[in-house]
């Protein structure tokens, strides 16, 4: 406790970020570091396990140091440790909870294992004050494209998910392919900026009738085949039409299918999250879209987005006001389902 306050750290090793951050009462952020391997993995044009781990393991004792440094608070003002266990990459995750376990078995302090998917919708918890479930809930990942509906804290029930490729996965691939590189969400985002989003007609892929699922890898292979036809036939490609378009294809279906959900499912709340939730245009449709209907949209800042420590802290803190803690067996779940 720090001056009345429940104090949890969060600790996030789940793929190419090392993070911890500290919350109080499960909403107010004291800090939230993250040291990000992006350069790192870029000269691959992508995430390398191994590398990742390594990297998590050097840095994270000095992560947790300055988030507990950066908050003001000692180890033993801390009430709850959590940690993400899954999913993401075995041996990423394995650094963290191994992390975890070592301070909450050395300095007793309660250990809350939590699903990063929910750690992603818990970023709104820090954003938004008074947000509160129910309300529709939608997470675009580099892993994850998934319409929830979340009826408490940490419990949701899924609506749709994607059936191939997560859309910041898509992103990644054809970024890599057209050369703007890794990551390739933020770097389209920002190439399709100077765009126009009608330039080339890539095709939506919508589905069965009223199903809420996706897939990507249509869109990606028709974007992957367009660059090679236009390289063979010695045309140049403007990277910035390139882009705009594809990202238009992508976030269209996204926004169309969020929406409907929440009519249907009669949400009046739709909360955004995931990495892919910092894109700009996917933003500014969701909110054109949901707002004629009636839905208001809620969505973190760019740095709560991405993966980082106090997210996962918010979401341990809920976990634990349902005396759902976890002990020393606490092992990764690679493949956890939301
Ligand atoms: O949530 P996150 O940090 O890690 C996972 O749990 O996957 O998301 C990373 C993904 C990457 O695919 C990255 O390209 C994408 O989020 N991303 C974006 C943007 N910023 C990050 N995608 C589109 N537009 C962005 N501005
Ligand atoms: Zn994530």
């Amino acid at each position: 406790m720090l001056n009345g306050k429940h104090i949890t750290i969060g600790i996030e090793s789940s793929c190419d970020e090392t993070a911890a951050g500290v919350v109080a009462d499960g909403r107010e952020m004291l800090s939230n570091i993250i040291s990000s391997q992006i350069s790192i993995h870029t000269k691959f044009g992508g995430v390398v396990p191994e590398i990742a781990s390594r990297h998590h393991l050097e840095n994270i004792n000095d992560v947790i140091d300055r988030a507990l440094k950066e908050a003001g608070v000692s180890l033993n003002e801390v009430d709850l440790i959590g940690v993400t266990y899954g999913p993401g990459l075995v041996g990423a995750l394995l650094i963290g909870v191994a992390t975890a376990k070592m301070i909450a078995y050395a300095k007793n302090i309660p250990l809350v294992g939590v699903n990063h998917m929910h750690g992603h919708i818990a970023a709104n918890y820090i954003e938004h004050k008074d947000l509160k479930p129910p309300f529709m809930g939608l997470i675009v990942s580099g892993g994850h494209t998934n319409i929830v509906d979340i009826e408490d804290y940490n419990t949701c029930k899924i609506i749709g998910e994607t059936r191939d490729d997560a859309a910041g996965e898509a992103f990644d691939k054809v970024s890599r392919v057209i050369g703007l590189g890794y990551p390739g969400g933020p770097k389209m985002d920002r190439s399709a900026r100077d765009g126009n989003k009608n330039a080339i007609d890539f095709k939506r892929v919508w589905l069965e009738k009223g199903s809420y699922d996706f897939s990507f890898s249509g869109i990606k292979t028709a974007a992957l085949n367009y660059i090679n036809n236009e390289r063979q036939s010695g045309r140049d490609i403007d990277i910035n039409d390139f882009s705009a378009s594809f990202q238009e294809a992508v976030v269209d279906v996204i926004t169309k299918k969020a929406v409907d959900a929440c009519i249907e499912f009669k949400r009046d709340k739709l909360v955004l999250s995931g990495g892919v939730a910092a894109n700009t245009r996917l933003g500014e449709l969701l909110i054109e879209r949901a707002s004629k209907a009636g839905i208001q949209v809620f969505k973190p800042s760019k740095i709560l987005c991405t993966d980082n420590g106090a997210m996962i802290a918010s979401s341990a803190y809920y976990e634990s006001l349902k005396g759902n803690y976890s002990n020393l067996k606490l092992d990764a779940a690679p493949g956890l389902e939301i």
